[in-house]
């Protein structure tokens, strides 16, 4: 063991307790705060451990100044608070240090924000000094059991006899639906890497190879419009298998969450997790990742609206389109205001109104119940589940999808303001059978719902022959063997059996509209792999950051990531993107555009331009 230098802690801030009393020891940390007894000063000293109460006499301290995040080294004696004095909150709170010295390792600014739990300050703040906002136990904690997690979720992996590859960063596009980083090289002028979207394409070389069982803790990097669980680059666990289907894919997941919330939080999940096809999911729940935590199930109305005198619903189901339902139990009590709220929310996904109805079976009250024929609430109840006191929104559109989505988003949204989702509670779900594309109006053109390389359920693809320019063509009913995994209404993780076969590969490239000289420059490699012996294979990727932020019961993935960007994909710490010297553009062939110059100056002389 190396010797400890004299200013060296014995102990950790969190580590004192009242069977330490009478010890001499030495603790190292900053200073959380300070209070002036009039000769005693009493000092928090702090570290990720925890937090003791320092007791130092005005003598000690002599012409020390101690302020706030300054880093000290004190000696003393551990001493038993009295009685009135313990703190329970603390884990350190039976005890205090008695200094015998104190000295500054380190001094500090004022910082511009403090370093407490509860910390109420602007995000921009604290995303540019975030070594110290990563000063705050809350923080710290999240980075601790990110850490503890993805070690036991290693070991679990490992238990299964999966390899941990690591995969290229400077490599080829691979395209998982956004837009790629590009990184110029030097050596090739004019030619450019892409940063991986996600190691597709490799952990399916690797299994031509042979290795069988391969995982990674795997970087991500898209460039795409970011949100609440959406970052630039982002961690994935990524795993493949040869010679499997879906439920081998299924089980061997399982296992490996069973594993690792037990090992990483003493959590039982419980197996076997359920399936629903994707078809099932947007009728029942009206989108793909749905909230299990909750019943609040849609209901299809469109037989009872077809008979209606409501032309809006009998329209809607004419127009070849749906109406559907939601009973909120016992909303029978929410206000016109609290349901127009309501109806701003499906407004927001495309619908045109939200009918409401508050049932009785003497017809009811609400803009529906004119439009329930007398004696006929019983069946209009029955239909919806429900019973006097609950209260029923109904959305009508020629556009299922609108239907579904708005009632879908609004199902959420009720399950937060009605307090009906508890967030220590983990409710997975694979949803499974979703269609191999879909059809972008604004591109004009096909598109693949998971991803090029995920094998369609009928290898055949109906043969050839459509119309690829058709919206309606049957390829859009061409299913997949793609699944997600879904937890409290995220999704968490997505996979699929894929393409061992070229001809098929190359079949769906067609689809997607990559010609044949396209394939070859852009997948040529993947196809020659497909050639060698390719076994059948699948896999899946999980997001890290959302499964470890959803298990910390947070909704925004920036907080289980050290140092995160902001929605504009800014470090406003390191203050990256920036500009770089010519020279730099010049080795790497760059030519700044007129465009982008004046944008710079632009956005250089603007007021809010960045010190
Ligand atoms: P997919 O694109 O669905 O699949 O990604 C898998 C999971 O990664 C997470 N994720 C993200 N997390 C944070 N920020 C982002 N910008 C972001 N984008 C995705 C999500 C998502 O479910 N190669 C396939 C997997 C496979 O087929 O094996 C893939 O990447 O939780
Ligand atoms: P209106 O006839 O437009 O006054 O609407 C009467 C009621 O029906 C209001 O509560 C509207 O919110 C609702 N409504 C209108 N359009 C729709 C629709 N497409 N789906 C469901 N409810 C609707």
């Amino acid at each position: 063991m190396t010797e400890r230098a004299g200013w060296q802690r014995t102990h950790t801030c969190g580590a004192l307790r009242a069977s330490d009393e009478g010890s001499q020891v030495v603790l190292n940390g900053w200073v959380a705060a300070r209070r002036d007894h009039g000769g005693i000063y009493f000092l928090d000293l702090r570290d990720r451990y925890g937090v003791t109460q320092v007791v130092l006499a005005e003598e000690v301290a002599g012409d020390l100044k101690l302020a706030p995040e300054d880093v000290l080294c004190v000696r003393g004696t551990v001493r038993k608070r009295e009685e009135r004095n313990i703190n329970p909150n603390r884990e350190t709170g039976e005890v205090e240090l008695v200094a015998e010295s104190v000295e500054m390792l380190s001094g500090s600014k004022l910082p511009p924000f403090e370093i407490i739990d509860d910390l109420d300050t602007g995000v921009e703040l604290r995303l540019k000094h975030r070594f110290l906002d990563l000063r705050r136990a809350p923080l710290q904690q999240n980075l601790v059991h990110r850490s503890r997690f993805i070690n036991a979720m290693r070991r679990a992996f490992e238990a299964q006899d999966f390899v941990e590859v690591e995969t290229p960063i400077l490599t080829k596009a691979t395209p998982e639906g956004a837009r790629d980083y590009l990184v110029p090289s030097r050596v090739h002028p004019g030619e450019f890497y892409a940063l991986p979207q996600s190691p597709q394409i490799f952990k399916q070389l690797l299994m031509v190879s042979g290795l069988d069982r391969y995982f990674q803790v795997a970087r991500c990097f898209r460039d795409e419009d970011l949100r609440a669980d959406r970052q630039p680059e982002f961690t994935q666990l990524d795993m493949e298998m040869s010679f499997v289907e879906e439920e081998d894919v299924f089980a061997s997941w399982e296992q490996v969450l069973i594993d690792t919330f037990k090992d990483s939080m003493g959590y039982d999940v419980p197996t076997p997790i359920p399936r629903m096809p994707y078809k099932e999911a947007m009728e029942r729940f009206g989108i793909d990742k749905p909230d299990l935590r909750f019943e609040m199930e849609l209901v299809a109305l469109d037989d009872w609206a077809r008979a209606s005198d409501f032309q809006v619903f009998s329209g809607a189901v004419e127009a070849g389109g749906r109406v559907m339902g939601l009973t909120v139990k016992e909303g029978g009590s929410l206000s016109r205001k609290e349901i127009t709220a309501l109806e701003d929310v499906v407004k927001t996904y495309g619908a045109k109104g939200l009918a409401f109805w508050k049932p009785a079976l003497d017809g009811g009250a609400g803009p529906l119940a004119r439009f329930v024929p007398e004696g006929g609430a019983q069946e209009l109840m029955e239909l919806l589940g429900a019973t006097e006191g609950d209260l029923c929104l109904f959305v009508a559109d020629p556009r299922e999808r609108v239907v579904q989505r708005s009632l879908g988003e609004l199902r959420v949204h009720l399950g937060k303001q009605l307090g009906l989702t508890e967030p220590s509670e983990f409710r997975f779900l694979w949803v499974t059978h979703f269609p191999l594309f879909e059809w972008d109006d604004e591109a004009g053109r096909w598109f693949s719902t998971h991803h090029p390389f995920t094998a369609p359920a009928d290898w055949e693809l109906g043969g050839g022959g459509f119309d690829l320019s058709d919206p309606d063509s049957p390829i859009g009913d061409q299913m997949s063997r793609s699944y997600d995994l879904v937890m409290n209404g995220w999704e968490l993780g997505s996979g699929s059996v894929r393409i061992h076969r070229a001809d098929v590969q190359q079949r769906v490239f067609e689809v997607l509209g990559i010609g044949e000289e396209e394939q070859r420059q852009k997948f040529g490699f993947l196809l020659d792999a497909l050639s060698y012996g390719a076994p059948p294979h699948a896999g899946f990727a999980v997001g890290l950051d959302r499964l470890v932020a959803l298990t910390l019961g947070m909704d925004n993935i920036r907080d289980v990531i050290a140092f995160p960007k902001t929605a504009s994909a800014t470090d406003l710490m390191c203050d990256a993107p920036s500009t770089v010297e010519a020279y730099q553009l010049e080795d790497v062939h760059i030519d700044v555009s007129a465009r982008a110059k004046a944008a710079l100056e632009e956005a250089q002389s603007s007021p809010e331009a960045s010190s």
